[in-house]
């Protein structure tokens, strides 16, 4: 029985070999799916870039009126048409967003507890018909690895991957980080690894200063970062540049894009680091530059 001497003991990471992409496919871990996984996973992932900028505002479920997100009909349109993916929950999506947008829907499925409760007793509260109906691409359910009710949000990671399997539509598998969780590189690699195994076709994670590079690597399918807590805009585009340097395949951002001083500047300069390899410096540039045009 596997136990966790493993961890531990585990330094083969071939940081230096690109991942092996079976089937000729672009996307790390993909190429075994079918003709609509593929379809919906390339028009969340760029083909040309291999990356991804969604844009995360369902904070809500859990935070209600999140600072940035008091208004969400004044506060997405202007940036939803900057984003690749829109992350959100089908409330949000029905009541503030504009069908013709034309936007890839990533819907939140997963939910149950407020911040004022333990955040990792959730369920799956989205039926996969309503998904069908939005028609999302992608569906994130959270799971909660080392927390209260670790195997309880497994077991809705499974259900949701169930479901996409049988339409194809793709999973995000999204690590949720807790006050009591860990947020190192052992942790991270952890929980994005075994997220994969379940059969998530993505895993959104956070970054981790140290040994990201190892997170990445050992996990087989694309990994896309979540900002976290609002960072000074320069320290936030250093994450994001990190993080795509590092192996990443995109970032799922919020609070560090609707909280920003310029929401519009700053994906803009996110977006140069995620499909145009700009370094943070020359985003910061284009975001100040863009900021004092506005
Ligand atoms: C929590 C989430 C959040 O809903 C959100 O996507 C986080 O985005 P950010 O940290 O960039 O504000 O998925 O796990």
């Amino acid at each position: 029985m596997p136990d966790d001497s493993g961890n531990v003991d585990s330094k083969n990471y071939s940081l230096d070999t690109p991942p092996v992409k079976l089937g000729g496919y672009f996307l790390k871990g993909s190429g075994g799916y079918d003709w609509g996984m593929k379809d919906r996973l390339s028009r969340i992932f760029n083909e040309k870039s291999g990356n991804t900028v969604m844009l995360a505002f369902d904070h809500g479920y859990i935070m209600g009126p999140t600072s940035g997100l008091e208004r969400m009909d004044l506060a997405i349109p202007p940036l939803a048409e900057l984003a690749d993916v829109l992350m959100c929950t089908r409330g949000a999506l029905r009541s503030c967003i504009p069908p013709t947008y034309n936007k890839p829907v990533c819907m939140r499925t997963t939910a149950g507890a407020s911040i004022l409760r333990e955040l990792s007793d959730e369920e799956v509260g989205v039926a996969i018909d309503d998904v069908i109906r939005l028609n999302s691409s992608a569906m994130a359910a959270q799971v909660h690895i080392g927390s209260e009710f670790e195997t309880k949000s497994v077991e809705n990671l499974n259900k949701i991957v169930n479901a996409g399997m049988k339409y194809g539509i793709p999973t995000l598998g999204v690590t949720a980080v807790g006050k009591q969780l860990g947020r190192d590189a052992r942790y991270l690699s952890l929980a994005s690894r075994m997220l994969a195994e379940f059969g998530a076709q993505f895993v959104k994670t956070y970054y981790c200063a140290e040994g990201f590079e190892k997170v990445t690597a050992t996990c087989p399918v694309p990994i896309v970062i979540a900002g976290g807590k609002k960072l000074p805009e320069i320290e936030a585009l250093e994450m994001c540049y990190n993080a795509i340097d590092q192996g990443a395949s995109g970032v799922d951002m919020g609070r560090n894009i609707f909280q920003a001083d310029n929401p519009v500047a700053m994906l803009k300069a996110v977006r140069s680091i995620v499909h145009e390899g700009n370094n943070a410096k020359d985003a910061l540039d284009m975001y100040n530059t863009l900021k004092n045009e506005a």
